[in-house]
């Protein structure tokens, strides 16, 4: 040790003994090794200590000392080296892990369900923006907060106390929440699972939230039309057996056979249309209609459509009117579909409309004399106004004026996809307790088009 080759007295007497310095030569080596050794100390190896000729003791120490040095040198050197390596290392580290939390929040971002991780004791660790805007909050806001603080939905806050305070890997719930920025209702599929470190460490949870909302409606609106479909073919089949059994078993007048075959015709018809819907439908909708445009005469259709729905009309004492202009151009159309909308816009104003009410059908050219425009007018029950768009779903009734009404709440989406196979575009105004009109334009037939 340092003590041990200069004595400490030693030491003192040759460095701090100014007022008797030693001038002696062995002094002066002694003094330079000296200040080789501080300056190693200070971290500095560039100097070696010069040996004599004499070869002696001192000349040994300095051999001593340079070997030394070299070897701290190396020493220091390696040290340095695997210092870089380390410091490379920890900074391809921090750059990958930034990546992964870059790649896992773009992931996070990207996915329309609703994401929260949250720690073990239920701190918040990342939301995503389809979270915050179920939740109406901020990331910048929770982030590191304990979810209690943070979350006002009850349901959600027992689905994640429930899961931090019970064993189980993860629980799947549904989940009717407000959204807060429509003020509706949203139902979520709610699942939090447990999150574990590569060494199967439980880190926390993750809870994602899947907007559900459209699938449970289409499923409601399925079921609704599958008991609506099937009460809609029940009833006017049991009515036409019943009026086939009694025709069979009892001897009936020939005035009481034509009522009866004539309710039978008219339930045949009702089926009959209920069946068309259906299959209209699902050939609109597998795009398997082919339409065939050709000039159509207005006039002659309309009167098509009279001639169809007289029985109805004058069963409920209705007034039936047409409105075409003798100047009215053809117009380029599928007579099948044009016959099929004007049908179901007419079979709606007679349907929904009180006995002694009145129909009107008009047809006119539009300002530009690009289309013709039509409208269907009634004084029937009207809509009211949150249900004009829905309407054109499909299946989609008005529970009041639907009431007892037939209907499959097919006819106005299978309007709505012919005349915009046409081109045209369909509307409605209405007043409830008033009427309603139904319009919708259809290209004129121009030569050059043909
Ligand atoms: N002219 C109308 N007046 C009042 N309500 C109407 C009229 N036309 C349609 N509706 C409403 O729109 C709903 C959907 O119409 P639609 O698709 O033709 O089905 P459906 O005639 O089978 O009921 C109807 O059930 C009714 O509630
Ligand atoms: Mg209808």
């Amino acid at each position: 040790m340092a003590k041990e080759i200069i004595p400490s007295d030693k030491f003192k007497e040759i460095t701090y003994n100014k007022e008797n310095p030693l001038r002696d030569e062995t002094i002066i080596r002694l003094n330079k090794m000296i200040e080789i050794v501080m300056n190693v100390a200070k971290g500095i190896y560039s100097e070696q200590v010069q040996l004599s000729d004499k070869n002696d003791e001192i000349d040994a120490l300095g051999i001593g000392i340079n070997m030394m040095i070299d070897d701290i040198k190396k020493n220091v050197e390696r040290i340095k080296k695997e210092k870089i390596n380390l410091d490379k290392q920890e900074k391809r580290r921090t750059i990958e892990l930034k990546e992964e939390r870059n790649k896992f929040h773009a992931t996070a971002e990207s996915i329309s369900d609703g994401i929260l991780v949250i720690d073990f004791k239920g701190n918040i660790l990342i939301v995503n923006s389809a979270f915050e805007r179920l939740f109406g909050i901020k990331k910048e806001q929770v982030t590191g907060r304990h979810v209690l603080d943070c979350l006002e939905d009850v349901k959600i806050l027992d689905l994640i106390t429930r899961k931090l305070t019970t064993g189980h890997e993860y629980y799947t719930e549904e989940l009717i929440i407000t959204d807060r920025v429509t003020n509706t209702e949203k139902i979520l599929n709610g699942r939090i699972s447990s999150v574990f470190n590569q060494a199967g460490k439980k880190l926390g949870a993750v809870i994602v939230l899947r907007n559900i909302t459209k699938e449970k409606e289409a499923e409601r609106i399925k079921n609704e039309f599958v008991s609506n479909v099937s009460h809609e073919i029940r009833t006017p089949l049991s009515s036409i057996k019943g009026f086939v059994d009694t025709l069979l078993m009892v001897k009936v007048s020939e005035s009481e056979r034509k009522k009866f075959l004539n309710i039978i015709k008219q339930e045949s018809n009702r089926l009959n249309q209920l069946i068309t819907d259906l299959l209209d439908l699902s050939r609109i909708e597998s795009g398997r209609v082919e339409l065939k445009f050709e000039p159509v005469d207005v006039f002659q259709k309309l009167e098509a459509v009279k001639s169809e729905i007289l029985g109805k009309i004058s069963r409920k004492k209705l007034s039936f009117e047409i409105k075409v202009p003798a100047s009215l151009p053809l117009i380029k159309a599928d007579k099948n579909a044009l016959f099929q909308i004007l049908i179901n816009l007419v079979s709606n104003a007679i349907k929904f409309t009180e006995k002694e009410g009145k129909i009107c059908v008009k047809a006119e050219l539009c300002n530009k004399k690009e289309c013709v425009k039509f409208s269907v007018r009634d004084t029937g029950y009207g809509i009211e106004k949150q249900y004009l768009t829905k309407i054109w779903e499909k299946f989609y009734r008005i529970e009041t004026s639907s009431h007892k009404i037939p209907g499959t709440g097919l006819g106005l989406p299978i309007v709505k996809d012919l005349v915009e196979k046409h081109n045209g575009k369909i509307w409605v105004n209405s007043k409830p307790g008033k009427g309603s009109v139904f319009y919708f334009t259809i290209p004129v037939f121009t030569e050059r088009k043909k």
